[in-house]
């Protein structure tokens, strides 16, 4: 997808369509007051009729004969909100506009719209035109080839569009179906797509995890005929001696439950499962490619958990990479396993914050609701910049409690600890609690995606399937650990 700069004027601008705003108390921006000029006061009808509320990211199309130079025009609604929503508004509203316009193959469409956010406000505008029917004949969205922008400078348009790219990329990942994406083809494509830019990758496939003593992401994919694999990407934008910070994803391209299966209903969407991966993946090539002066490595643990004759069993006691002993009580609680071992890996090398994602239960959905992720952490200090993060990259979020009596529901008579919590009850914090067993005293954040990564409805401004949440927020906590 083309990103331009555009000094046309909304009336005379040549693209096929163009994109005005107006805010929801009904106030018309000055390119809508300009196009409304020129068709007569048609939009100032429409609001006084009623038949447009001018609400947050809602939409109208005009095909006018006369008056402006494009054959459309499309006017949304924009939120007047405080300055710390500027990019959730942004991103929303430019999303609801060339969703909109994307029923149909579109070459320019040509955006007049006074973005609180401008960056974000592109990253929308490429997100919301790029549907999930990669796989249908009949589409419903069509890509728009070139968008264009008034008023924005250089550095905007650039970062805008690797942002959107990478949110793109990441909604690609997670959309692609479970036989075509498992853990080899996710290190293949990954590696292909980052090839070029100054990324350092090393893979451990199923004989380097068992030298590392990775038992743990072996027992998860020992059910499965594709190996299990981790997968690691250096970026240093900063001096040797700088800190690293760790983006940690869980992977598991395939989550059937193993032993312990899931019903059908909760079994198929599970190609998600990995979208902690294709976040940290689609946020390093965001950071690399706008070589932000900061070190950051990914570690992606990857593993397809199925179910077969040497599927790992309830009442396994698996020694971790650690050396912490877990029992299995429930081998579809598999996400923490996976990450016990992949953040241990991330510890060794000596990484100095770390950050994990992961779609890890249905408990933080149960808790927060589809939409907002939970947050967990071992250091406050830490734990508020990303929060800080997550509100000016638009990304909704909210912290939940660590207090150490939860630690006792994670007790096993056998080993050290067990994979799961006692009965239902607090199930997104047990789980944190568990991963906070492998991170030493490493300032390290958990944020539970299960909810938000993934929708089986779509939105006016993001169609059905992968969000890419976090991408955005991974990017500027990155940002702003290099001290820009
Ligand atoms: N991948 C699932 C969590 C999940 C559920 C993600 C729904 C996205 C949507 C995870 O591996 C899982 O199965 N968790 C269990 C944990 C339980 C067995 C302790 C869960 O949430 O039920
Ligand atoms: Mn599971
Ligand atoms: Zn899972």
């Amino acid at each position: 997808m083309k990103v331009s700069a555009t000094s046309a004027s909304p009336v005379t601008c040549s693209a096929e369509a163009i994109v005005v705003a107006v805010r929801s108390n009904k106030q018309l921006t000055p390119a809508a007051q300009e196009v409304d000029v020129a068709l007569g006061g048609v939009i100032q009808g429409l609001l006084e009729s009623g038949e447009f509320s001018a609400a947050h990211a809602t939409t109208v199309v005009l095909y006018p004969t006369a008056g402006v130079a494009a054959k459309c025009v499309l006017v949304v609604g924009i939120e007047d909100g405080s300055p710390e929503q500027a990019a959730r508004i942004s991103r929303e509203a430019a999303g609801a506009a060339t969703k909109r316009l994307a029923s149909k193959q579109r070459n320019q469409v040509a955006f007049f719209v006074p973005f609180p956010a401008p960056a974000s406000g592109v990253c929308g505008a490429m997100v919301g035109c790029t549907g999930q029917d990669l796989y249908r004949a009949e589409k419903k969205l069509f890509p728009i080839t070139e968008l264009l922008f008034a008023g924005l400078t250089d550095q905007q348009l650039v970062e805008g569009q690797t942002l959107g790219e990478a949110v793109n990329w990441t909604r690609e990942l997670v959309n692609a179906p479970p036989s075509d994406l498992y853990p080899r083809s996710f290190v293949e494509l990954v590696q292909a797509t980052l090839a070029g830019l100054p990324i350092q990758s090393e893979v451990w496939d199923a004989p380097r995890l068992e030298a590392e003593k990775c038992h743990a992401i072996l027992a998860v994919g020992r059910g499965s005929v594709r190996e299990p694999q981790l997968l690691m990407l250096h970026y240093r934008g900063a001096a040797p001696t700088a800190p690293v910070l760790a983006l940690v994803g869980k992977g598991v391209t395939f989550d059937s439950g193993g032993l312990s299966l899931k019903p059908s209903e909760g079994m198929l969407d599970m190609k998600c499962d990995m979208a902690g991966a294709a976040t940290v993946v689609g946020a390093i090539q965001a950071i690399a490619r706008l070589q932000l002066p900061v070190n950051v490595s990914a570690y992606c643990g990857l593993a397809e958990n199925m179910v077969s004759g040497d599927s790992y069993k309830l009442g396994d006691v698996i020694r971790t990479r650690a050396g912490v002993t877990v029992e299995v009580h429930n081998t579809d609680a598999e996400g923490r396993l996976v990450l016990a071992d992949t953040l241990d890996v991330a510890c060794g090398q000596g990484v100095h914050h770390l950050i994990d994602l992961a779609t890890l239960t249905g408990a933080c959905m149960v808790a927060l609701g589809r939409q907002v992720s939970g947050v967990f952490t071992n250091q406050q200090a830490w734990c508020d910049r990303v929060l800080q993060s997550a509100t000016s990259a638009g990304d909704w979020a909210w912290q939940m409690p660590m207090h150490s009596l939860y630690n006792e529901l994670i007790s096993s008579p056998v080993a050290d600890i067990k994979n799961v919590g006692d009965g239902r009850w607090g199930g997104a914090i047990t789980a944190a609690k568990f991963l906070e067993r492998f991170v030493g005293d490493t300032p390290w954040v958990h944020v539970d995606i299960a909810g938000p990564s993934f929708s089986d409805r779509s939105s006016n401004w993001l169609d059905g399937g992968a969000s890419g949440c976090f991408v955005p927020t991974l990017i500027e906590l990155a940002r702003r650990y290099g001290g820009l």
